[in-house]
C-alpha cells in the first residue's frame, strides 16, 4: 500500500498541470444537460489516447471508458458528471465561461478533469491494477438526470461493476480534505404542482365567489403541518412552496391559483408517505370551501445512501492518502439531491465531498455565479480515486 501511495502521489503530481488546463478548458465551454457533445468528444479522445476502450452516446451524451488491469480482480466504477448550469458567470477569472447564460457553477468541469487525470494515472499503473476500472462520464446531473438513462443503457454491466465511487467539489472543506458521511447524505429532491380551482367574482362580493387565494393560504399552512405534526420528528422533511401564481387585479377574486414546490426527504418510507398526506390535506381544505384541486407529485432522484462498508473503505483510504485531518466526517446530510443515488440503489458504493475552499474567492456556494474552486483540490481528488481503484479487493 505504501509503495502504491507513493507512486500515485508522484504520477498525480506529474499530471496536475494538465488536469488544471483541462478543467479551465471545460470551464470556458460549458454545456447544459444532454448537450455535452463537445465535452463528451474531448473526454472520449483523451481516453482513447490512453489506450482505454471507449463507448460514446451512452444514455444519450454519456461516455464510458474501460481500463483492464494486468491482474484479475473486481470491477470498480468511478463516476463524474459533465453538465453545466444556466447561470451567467460573474467570477471575473481569465478562464471564465465564454458562453453567456451557461456556467460550470457546480464544479462538474472539475469532476470531469479529475476523472480524466485519474484515468491517465491508472493507465500508467496497469501492472498494479487488480481487475478493471470503468470510468463513467455522465450527462445531465443537474436535470433531468443522466444516471438513469446510463443505467438503462447497461452502464453497470459488461463487465458487471462490483462497486462505484463518486465525488463532488464542496466549498465547506479545504483543499486536501474530503468530507464523508455514513447512511443517507443527500435527499430525494421531489417536485409538486397544486392547482386550486375556486370561482371568480367581484372583490366586493366574496359570498358569491370561491376565493382560491384564501384557500391557497390555508393549503400552504396545512402542508407545513405534515413536516411539523405528522412525520416522526427524527426524520427530516422539507416542504417548500417556491412559486404561487393567480389572480388578475386588486378588486377581482381569483378563480385559480397554481403553486409549485419541492419536497426533500432522506428516508424512502417517509418519502412514500408524503404525497398521500399532501393530497389528503389539499382535498380536505379545498372541499371544505367548495373548491376543486389538481395535484401532481413528481418523483425525482432517490435519497443518496452511502453503503456502510464502502463509506468505511473511503474513510480508510482517505486517511491513508490525506492523513487523519484529511477526512472530515459529516454529521448533517444536505437536503440537496444528486443522481449518483441511482447507482447506489443498484450496487455498493459511496459518494464523498472534495474540499475546494481556501479563502473568499472559493467560498461561494455551489450554483452561485461566483462559484469557483481552489484547483489544488483536483490533485487531491485524483489521489483518492486512484487509491480507491488500486486497493479495492472486493
Ligand atoms: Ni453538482
Amino acid at each position: 500500500m505504501k509503495e502504491i501511495l507513493k507512486k500515485v502521489e508522484q504520477l498525480t503530481a506529474e499530471v496536475e498541470a494538465e488536469v488544471i488546463a483541462l478543467r479551465r478548458e471545460f470551464h470556458q465551454h460549458p454545456e447544459l444537460g444532454f448537450e455535452e457533445e463537445n465535452t463528451g468528444r474531448k473526454v472520449a479522445e483523451y481516453l482513447e489516447n490512453l489506450g482505454i476502450t471507449v463507448e460514446t452516446g451512452v444514455g444519450r451524451t454519456g461516455v464510458v471508458g474501460l481500463l483492464a488491469g494486468e491482474n484479475p480482480g473486481p470491477v470498480i466504477a468511478l463516476r463524474a458528471d459533465m453538465d453545466a448550469l444556466p447561470v451567467t458567470e460573474k467570477t471575473g477569472v481569465e478562464y471564465a465561461s465564454q458562453i453567456p447564460g451557461k456556467m460550470h457553477a457546480c464544479g462538474h468541469d472539475g469532476h470531469t478533469s479529475i476523472l480524466l487525470g485519474t484515468a491517465k494515472v491508472l493507465s500508467q499503473l496497469r501492472s498494479e491494477l487488480k481487475g478493471s476500472v470503468k470510468f463513467i462520464f455522465q450527462p445531465a446531473e443537474e436535470g433531468p438526470g443522466g444516471a438513469l438513462p446510463m443505467l438503462e443503457a447497461g452502464v453497470l454491466e459488461n463487465p458487471h461493476v462490483d462497486a462505484i465511487f463518486g465525488l463532488h467539489l464542496w466549498p465547506d472543506f479545504k483543499p486536501g480534505q474530503i468530507g464523508l458521511g455514513y447512511g443517507a447524505v443527500m435527499a430525494a429532491p421531489d417536485k409538486f404542482v397544486v392547482k386550486i380551482k375556486g370561482k371568480g367574482g367581484h372583490g366586493s362580493a366574496p359570498h358569491e365567489a370561491i376565493d382560491s387565494i384564501t384557500i391557497a393560504a390555508q393549503v400552504i399552512n396545512g402542508l407545513q403541518h405534515i413536516a411539523s405534526r405528522q412525520i416522526i420528528p427524527t426524520q427530516p422533511v422539507v416542504i417548500t412552496i417556491g412559486t404561487i401564481t393567480g389572480g388578475y387585479r386588486y378588486n377581482i377574486i381569483a378563480d385559480e391559483v397554481e403553486m409549485t414546490g419541492t419536497i426533500r426527504t432522506l428516508n424512502p418510507e417517509v418519502r412514500t408517505e408524503i404525497p398521500q398526506r399532501m393530497e389528503e390535506i389539499i382535498k380536505g381544505i379545498t372541499s371544505g370551501f367548495g373548491a376543486e384541486y389538481e395535484f401532481e407529485y413528481i418523483k425525482m432522484y432517490p435519497p443518496l445512501v452511502n453503503h456502510q462498508e464502502m463509506a468505511e473503505y473511503v474513510e480508510n483510504i482517505g486517511r491513508q492518502v490525506l492523513g487523519s485531518e484529511g477526512v472530515q466526517l459529516i454529521k448533517d446530510p444536505v437536503m440537496g439531491g444528486e443522481d449518483f443515488a441511482y447507482y447506489l440503489e443498484q450496487i455498493p458504493g459511496a459518494f464523498f465531498r472534495l474540499g475546494s475552499n481556501s479563502g473568499p474567492e472559493t467560498s461561494y456556494p455551489l450554483h452561485h455565479p461566483q462559484f469557483n474552486i481552489d484547483e489544488k483540490a483536483l490533485v487531491t481528488g485524483m489521489r483518492v480515486l486512484c487509491n480507491l481503484a488500486l486497493n479495492y479487493k472486493g
